[in-house]
């Protein structure tokens, strides 16, 4: 049995294999549409969502299967003080998969051990969000056509947000990746990914403070949300929140084809006018998180489709 706790669960041939299959489930959805009967996600949100949840749930029901599932700790157990383990070991004689999102970093790790179901790691504090990663790099390699040869500008809470954390493990094994780390000085990337992973594999990347001086060289813009339930106290949040507003005026120095990404929900990082700039990918990105997704329970369950 297999879960998905981080992207690197998937070896790179692996996660070639997944986007393919996500392609092919858009391009022929039909063909798809009952290959779950009978089989039943259930979905575990100590914390809120909306994308991730509902692009879970209806990958599911587009695989003809159904869902069960609660969005928040108040109206499960968890507020009678049942633990993690004994959730999962419930969970999983009632469904046939289970997406959990947690405020703890590790938390779905730990249900794993206790489960007899496939469990997935909707987000984990700010450790990782390997389902979002998926997203990111069909939507990347669907619009840009390679996930190789390409620098990507990361923006904004690089420190706390856990897409970000998954995104950069995930590139790194591809060819010729640079990465721009643009953020303030106290949303820098965490000490253990720089140097464990972008300094330990010799990959190229630098750290401005400034979007504008960044834009220009970019392949891919990944936006970020500052991640206001990370912080300790509001007065540091409030002071961060607007660090970064992309308008129009800065994505007139943005090259022709760079694509701007975000894994939503956006706050004020990203100004609606940007939104009409066909650049501007992140809505697309939310739909290609559906078809991953329903790429990835097929893989988990051992479906395969001909
Ligand atoms: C992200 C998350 O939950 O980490 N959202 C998502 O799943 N698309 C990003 C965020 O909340 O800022």
């Amino acid at each position: 049995m297999r879960h998905l706790m981080s992207p690197l669960d998937f070896s790179v041939e692996e996660l070639n294999e997944l986007l393919d299959l996500a392609n092919d489930i858009e391009a022929n959805p039909q063909k798809y549409a009952n290959a779950c009967t009978g089989k039943k996600l259930a979905t575990l949100f100590f914390e809120p969502s909306t994308r991730t949840r509902l692009s879970h749930e209806a990958a599911m029901l587009n695989l003809g299967g159904s869902v069960l599932g609660f969005s928040s700790a108040d109206s499960s157990s968890a507020s009678k003080g049942e633990t993690v383990s004994d959730t999962a070991r419930m969970v999983s004689c009632y469904a046939d998969i289970i997406a959990m999102r947690h405020p703890k970093e590790g938390a779905p790790m730990v249900a794993s051990r206790y489960s007899s179901v496939p469990i997935i790691n909707a987000g984990d504090g700010g450790h990782q969000h390997p389902t979002q990663t998926l997203t990111d790099l069909l939507t990347i390699r669907s619009i840009g056509g390679r996930l190789d040869n390409l620098t990507i500008g990361l923006c904004g809470d690089l420190k706390f947000g856990r897409t970000v954390h998954s995104l950069i493990h995930a590139l790194v094994r591809y060819n010729n990746i640079k990465f721009v780390l643009i953020s303030p000085e106290e949303l820098r990337l965490p000490g253990y990914i720089r140097k464990d992973v972008l300094d330990k594999g010799n990959v190229p990347y630098e750290e401005v403070e400034r979007l504008e001086d960044a834009i220009p060289k970019l392949d891919v813009l990944y936006m970020t949300r500052v991640q206001k339930e990370r912080f300790f106290n509001e007065e540091d949040y409030i002071r961060m929140k607007d660090f970064y507003i992309l308008d129009a005026k800065k994505m007139e120095l943005a090259p022709e084809n760079m694509m701007v990404l975000h894994p939503l929900p956006r706050v004020n990082e990203i100004a609606v006018e940007v939104d009409d700039d066909p650049r501007a990918a992140y809505f697309k990105q939310a739909q290609y998180g559906v078809y991953v997704r329903m790429a990835l329970i097929l893989t988990l369950l051992g479906i395969q489709v001909s």
